[in-house]
C-alpha cells in the first residue's frame, strides 16, 4: 500500500492561503455574537428538551445535575482543544480540516466521514425531536395528526379506535428539514439572523423556565438525591449519574459547528474560541440549573415522557407557561437543525475542495454564494432519514460518531504542539498536554458506555466511508495529484 501517500500532510499555511484565495469566496458576515448564536443555536435542543427527562427517570435522578455537570466538564476539554485549532486553521470544515494538517490524508477522510454522523445523522435526530413537540403542541388546541405519518417507518402506533399499526413516516420531521434547507439555499447572512431570534426565543424561555421553576420547587423532590443503585450498572448511583452523562452528553454537541463558519467569520482568530467558550459556559450553567429545577418541580420517575419540561411546568399550574415552553423548544430545536444542516454543507465544501468528494459539493450559487447544490442533496438525504429511523438510533449514532471526532480533534491538539511548537497559536489551551489527554480520556470513557450494537453500526459505516474513499477520494485528491504534501 502506498503509505505515504495516504499519510500526506497539507501544511496549515497552505490550507489557510488556499482557503483565503478561496476560489469563489464565501461572504465574511459573521461577527462574535453571531457566532456565539450559531454555537447556541447547535447546542440547546433535543438533549434538554427530550433527553432530559428520560436522563433523569431512568439513570440518575435528581443527581443529573453531576451528570450534566461531568458532561460539561469533559465538552470544556474538548473545547478548548477545539479552540486551539479553530484559532491556527480557521478554515470551515471543522476536525476534518485539523486533522489533514495532522495526520494525513486518509484520517483526515475518516474523521469527515465520521462527521456525517454528527451533523447529518445529528439534524435527523433533532427533526425526529422537532415532529414530537409539534405534534403534541397541536394536540393541545385540539388538531390531532395522524399517527401513522408521525412515528418512524414500521413502529407501531395507537389510532383512535385503539387498533394498532405500523407507522409509515414521520411526516413532520422530513417537512422540517426540507424547509429548512430552502431557508439556507437562500442565503448565510438571512439564515443566521432567523437564527439568532430563534435562539433569544429559546434562550428566554429556558430563563423563564429557571426563574418561575425554582420559586415552585419542593425540595423533598430532591431526597434522595443520590438514588440508591438497583443492582444493574447505570440505573442509579454514581454508575447511574455516568449513564446520565452519556445520555445528556448529546445536550452539548454542537458547539463545535462553530469551527466551520471559520472562512464566514470576520475575525476568526478572536472569535472563534470566544464563540465556542461563551456558548459552552453559558449552556453548561443553564442546562444545571434545568436538571436542578426540573428535578425539583416534580418526582424523577415521572419524567419520562416526550416533553419534560413541559411537564416539570404543568406542576406549577400554570398552562401559559407550558404552552410557552412548547413554543420555546420548537423554536429551540428549529435552530439546531439549521446549523447542524449548514455545518454539513460546509464540511462537504471543504472535503469537495480537496478532491474528496466530488466537485458538485463545492459549487457555489453565482448570486447567493450558498453551495446549494450540496444543501439540497443534505436536506434531502436527512429529510429522508428522518423520516424512517427512530430516535433513539439515530441519538446513539450521533453521539458515538461525535465522540470519535473529539477523540481525534484532542489528539491533533497533542500532535501540533510537538511538530509545530512555533506556530503562531492565537488561543492556546490552558494546561496541554493534560488538557487534551483529559478530552481523550473523558471521550472515550463515554463511548465505552454505549451499546454494542453501536458500535457495529458505526464499524460498518466507517467501512462503507473507506469504500468511497479507495473508489472514488484517492483517484481525485488534490494533494496526491498536484503540490502541497509534506
Ligand atoms: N445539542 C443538540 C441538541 O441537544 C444536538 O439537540
Amino acid at each position: 500500500m502506498d503509505r505515504a501517500a495516504y499519510t500526506a500532510r497539507k501544511s496549515i499555511p497552505d490550507i489557510i492561503a488556499s482557503a483565503d484565495a478561496g476560489e469563489v469566496g464565501l461572504r465574511k458576515a459573521l461577527g462574535p455574537f453571531s457566532i456565539t448564536a450559531i454555537g447556541i443555536g447547535a447546542i440547546i435542543g433535543a438533549g434538554i428538551f427530550v433527553l432530559t427527562g428520560t436522563a433523569a427517570a431512568q439513570y440518575a435522578g435528581p443527581a443529573l445535575v453531576l451528570s450534566f455537570i461531568l458532561g460539561g466538564i469533559a465538552c470544556a476539554f474538548v473545547g478548548l482543544c477545539y479552540a486551539e485549532l479553530a484559532a491556527m486553521i480557521p478554515v470551515s470544515g471543522s476536525a476534518y480540516t485539523y486533522t489533514y494538517a495532522t495526520m494525513g490524508e486518509l484520517m483526515a477522510w475518516i474523521i469527515g466521514w465520521d462527521l456525517i454522523l454528527e451533523y447529518a445523522m445529528g439534524a435527523a435526530t433533532v427533526a425526529v425531536g422537532w415532529s414530537g413537540y409539534v405534534t403534541s403542541l397541536l394536540a393541545s388546541f385540539g388538531l390531532y395528526l395522524p399517527p401513522r405519518l408521525t412515528e418512524a417507518t414500521g413502529s407501531i402506533v395507537e389510532l383512535a379506535d385503539g387498533s394498532r399499526v405500523a407507522a409509515l413516516f414521520n411526516l413532520p420531521a422530513a417537512l422540517i428539514v426540507l424547509v429548512l434547507t430552502g431557508l439556507l439555499i437562500r442565503g448565510t447572512q438571512e439564515s443566521t439572523r432567523l437564527n439568532n431570534i430563534m435562539v433569544a426565543v429559546k434562550l428566554a424561555i429556558v430563563v423563564i423556565f429557571i426563574l418561575v421553576g425554582a420559586a415552585h420547587v419542593t425540595p423533598a423532590n430532591w431526597h434522595p438525591f443520590l438514588p440508591e443503585n438497583t443492582g444493574e450498572f447505570g440505573h442509579y448511583g454514581w454508575s447511574g449519574v455516568l449513564r446520565g452523562a452519556g445520555v445528556v452528553f448529546f445536550a452539548f454537541i454542537g458547539f463545535d459547528a462553530i469551527s466551520t463558519a471559520a472562512q464566514e467569520a470576520k475575525s476568526p482568530q478572536r472569535d472563534l474560541p470566544i464563540g465556542i467558550i461563551a456558548s459552552l459556559t453559558i449552556c453548561t450553567l443553564l442546562y444545571v440549573m434545568v436538571a436542578g429545577v426540573l428535578t425539583g418541580l416534580v418526582p424523577y420517575p415521572t419524567l419520562n415522557v416526550a416533553d419534560p419540561i413541559a411537564r416539570g411546568t404543568d406542576a406549577i399550574g400554570l398552562p401559559w407557561l407550558s404552552g410557552l415552553i412548547k413554543i420555546g423548544a420548537i423554536a429551540g430545536l428549529t435552530t439546531v437543525i439549521l446549523v447542524l444542516l449548514y455545518g454539513q454543507s460546509r464540511i462537504f465544501l471543504t472535503i469537495s475542495r480537496d478532491g474528496l468528494l466530488p466537485p458538485v459539493f463545492s459549487h457555489l450559487h453565482p448570486r447567493r454564494h450558498t453551495p446549494w447544490i450540496s444543501q439540497i442533496m443534505v436536506g434531502g438525504t436527512v429529510a429522508l432519514i428522518a423520516a424512517v429511523l427512530p430516535i433513539g438510533i439515530l441519538g446513539e449514532m450521533v453521539s458515538i460518531g461525535t465522540l470519535f471526532a473529539f477523540v481525534l480533534v484532542c489528539s491533533a491538539v497533542l500532535y501540533l504542539r510537538r511538530r509545530e511548537p512555533g506556530m503562531a497559536r492565537p488561543f492556546r489551551a490552558p494546561g496541554a498536554p493534560v488538557v487534551p489527554v483529559l478530552g481523550i480520556a473523558f471521550s472515550l470513557l463515554l463511548m465505552v458506555g454505549l451499546p454494542f450494537d453501536t458500535w457495529l453500526r458505526l464499524i460498518i459505516w466507517m467501512a462503507m466511508g473507506c469504500g468511497v474513499y479507495f473508489l472514488y477520494g484517492r483517484h481525485h485528491s488534490r494533494l496526491r495529484h498536484g503540490s502541497g504534501a509534506r
